[in-house]
């Protein structure tokens, strides 16, 4: 039986019209737009207005990726949603896409990977379309990221921003996804992480509710030396070298971070797509928003082989090799 794989039909995404830039964080906030710039290269981010969700951006992202694609959402068999900041706890966030998009009765469901979290949900839906499974796949990464930042707390506050992007997935004879790998290790929960929830409760200490927790330096550390290990995993298991890679698209957490990966391939940074500048770190949003942004911008083409990365608290690690 031929070998089937799974192929990007489209891509979409979407973000908030209000745009928060360093200037704007220097109003508020005890920084710089020259300690942002030079530690992170982030300028700006874009935040939701109160009443926007997750679902909102993830709707509209996964609406322009089917668009793209020319499929209608009543043929989609399944729908995967990479997020660690769902509208609410339940039902899945997937399962409110759904319903507004019209794909009604295919099987739907979220996936808590933080920045992982759509790369995870990319190996999960080829691994539904290698079966047989599935035959077209809405895969979203999205994220409401700025609802669980402390805008007091200036070590945390400045990295994040809002967004959301998809890919429409089918069945084909020819590749597609070469190869994925997914990883966890929950050992360095404390480097980075949300102490609250539904079964801890809500509220740890007065005032600070839902927050971010992270120690960044370690992050950093640990961030650069895993990414490292996991694009050699990659490229080995596509079988492939360095040289027969045309993009880097990594998760946009920090420049500095996505410098040091490409310097370990020895690609140059024209071959690796930047949008930390623009979006700030949003979190499962962040691969597929690059994504989109290097297709419509026509920097990256049919035929071209794509690298795709993402590091996030978990700890959590995962790549995508694939054409195209
Ligand atoms: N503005 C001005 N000064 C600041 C700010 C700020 N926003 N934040 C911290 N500082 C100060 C600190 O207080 C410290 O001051 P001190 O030297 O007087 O004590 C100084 O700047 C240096 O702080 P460091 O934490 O050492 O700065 P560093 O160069 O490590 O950069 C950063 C910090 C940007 C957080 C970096 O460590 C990083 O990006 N880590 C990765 C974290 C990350 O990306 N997390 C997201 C999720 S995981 C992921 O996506 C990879």
């Amino acid at each position: 039986m031929a070998q089937i794989y799974s192929r990007i039909m489209a891509t979409g995404s979407a973000l908030p019209e209000r745009v928060l830039t360093n200037a704007d964080l220097e109003k508020f906030v005890d920084t710089s737009d020259e300690w942002i710039h030079s530690r992170t290269g982030i300028r700006q981010r874009h935040v939701v207005v109160e009443g926007e969700t997750t679902g909102d951006l993830a709707t509209l992202a996964a609406q322009r990726a089917l668009d793209a694609a020319g499929v209608k959402a009543a043929d989609l068999d399944l729908i995967i949603l990479g997020t660690t900041t769902p509208d609410i706890i339940f039902p899945s966030t997937a399962c409110l896409v759904q319903h507004r998009l019209g794909a009604n009765g295919c099987a739907a469901f979220d996936v808590n990977a933080a920045c992982s979290g759509f790369v995870y949900a990319l190996g999960i839906a080829d691994k539904f379309i290698r079966s047989g499974q599935s035959k077209k796949v809405l895969v979203i990464g999205a994220e409401t990221l700025t609802r669980m930042v402390d805008w007091t707390e200036r070590e945390t506050c400045v990295l994040f921003g809002d967004g959301a992007g998809a890919v429409v997935l089918e069945a084909s004879d020819e590749p597609g996804i070469y190869a994925t790998c997914l990883h966890a290790d929950g050992g360095h929960k404390e480097l980075l992480y949300n102490p609250v929830g539904v079964s801890v409760g809500f509220k740890d200490e007065p005032n600070h509710g839902v927050r971010i927790r992270m120690s960044g330096r370690e992050v950093f550390k640990v961030a650069v030396k895993t990414l490292d290990s996991l694009v050699e995993e990659t490229l080995n298991a596509a079988g492939m070298d360095a040289s027969q890679l045309d993009w880097l698209i990594p998760h946009q957490a920090n420049l500095r971070i996505i410098e040091a990966t490409a310097k370990r391939l020895n690609m140059p940074m024209e071959q690796v797509i930047v949008t930390v500048d623009k979006h700030a770190n949003t979190s499962s949003g962040s691969v597929p928003l690059a994504l989109d942004f290097a297709v419509r911008s026509g920097k990256v083409k049919r035929g071209q082989n794509l690298l795709l990365e993402a590091f996030g608290g978990g700890f959590t690690w995962a790549s995508a090799l694939l054409r195209y």
